[in-house]
């Protein structure tokens, strides 16, 4: 039975499978094969969402599956019961379900016990449906595979989507650039488990500062200089500064973070007509002004909009 529960658990020739698959999905929206009729799924979400949810309910649908949404405040597992025991009674009942929490462990727990096909829609850990969205929008608005390319991505660069973005760039051999203060640069565990075991390839006490590690066939670089990070860059990427759950922190984050914008200085550091994506929801004049948001709205919103052809291709390599 297959899963997506996090990038760093699937292979990059599982990603290309998913990836290879969406733009089918995209264009026969309307014909397109429907392998979960008699079905129903789940949506179990403990933090707020518009984009995960209404895709998922629609992709969901339009594969021909009846669909739930279970908000985890009113159901019992909202009052304390354990997510193993909701995975089993859901596990009897359902064909599938799509997890939005916290806990990274929760989503696995989940698919462990429920024994149904189990995607992470956002846990504290890791993004991987959006993640595998954005590399596919990049693909389909530049026409050329993200292998080889330099993606930089600036903001909190510890949350779930950069880190996603990690295990990506190790599987699909591409550069990956994280431009963020130290206090919100990744764990290092996590770069060497990317790296598969090889070591660090070094510090560098010479301005721009940076950590550069060769994550199995891609290349992850680590900075607090967006400026360095930016320069020749094929994507500018970017993320809120107050992840959710973090909402106590948000004080001292916008003071930490402040500067680690997209806007429009940043840009003309990149590869000359380089795209910009934001995976939303956007706060302008925090991590992106609002000139340089709405000069690249059509690629944010293509992004936002093929979450829903991504989430039908995944769903379909994991019931296929
Ligand atoms: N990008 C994203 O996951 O958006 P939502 O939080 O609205 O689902
Ligand atoms: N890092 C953000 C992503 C929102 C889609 C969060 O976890 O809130």
């Amino acid at each position: 039975m297959k899963h997506l529960l996090s990038l760093e658990a699937i292979s990059g020739t599982d990603m290309r499978l998913i990836l290879d698959r969406v733009a089918g999905f995209k264009r026969d929206r309307a014909t397109h094969a429907r392998p979960l009729t008699g079905q129903t799924w789940a949506l179990i979400f403990s933090k707020s969402s518009t984009r995960t949810r209404v895709s998922f309910e629609v992709g969901l649908r339009e594969l021909g599956a009846q669909v739930m949404f279970l908000n985890a405040g009113d159901i019992q597992l909202g009052r304390g019961e354990p997510i193993k025991d909701t995975a089993r009674v859901l596990g009897r009942m359902i064909h599938g379900a799509v997890i939005r929490t916290f806990a990274q462990s929760d989503v696995e727990d989940f698919a462990t016990y429920a024994k149904i096909p189990t995607v992470n829609a956002l846990t504290d850990d890791e993004h991987p449906c959006q993640i595998l969205t954005d590399i596919f929008t990049y693909e389909e608005l530049r026409g050329e595979p993200i292998t080889g390319k330099t993606v930089t991505f600036v903001g909190d660069a510890a949350c779930n989507v950069p880190v996603s973005w990690i295990w990506a760039a190790a599987k699909l051999g591409f550069e990956l650039r994280l431009a963020a203060p130290k206090a919100y640069q990744p764990a290092r565990e996590i770069l060497r488990r990317a790296a598969d075991g090889a070591a660090m390839s070094g510090w560098t006490s010479q301005k721009p500062a940076f950590e550069s590690v060769d994550a199995g066939k891609g290349t992850v670089v680590i900075t607090e200089n967006l400026e360095f990070a930016a320069t020749g860059a094929d994507l500018l990427y970017t993320d809120v500064w107050v992840s959710m759950g973090k909402e106590a922190e948000s004080a001292q984050r916008l003071q930490d973070l402040a500067g680690y914008q997209i806007n429009a200085e940043l840009v003309k550091l990149a590869k000359p007509g380089a795209l910009v994506m934001h995976c939303l929801p956007a706060y302008r004049g925090k991590e992106i002004d609002e000139a340089t948001f709405e000069a690249h709205a059509d690629t944010i919103f293509t992004q936002a909009e093929n979450r829903l052809h991504t989430q039908k291709a995944i769903v379909d390599w994991m019931v296929g």
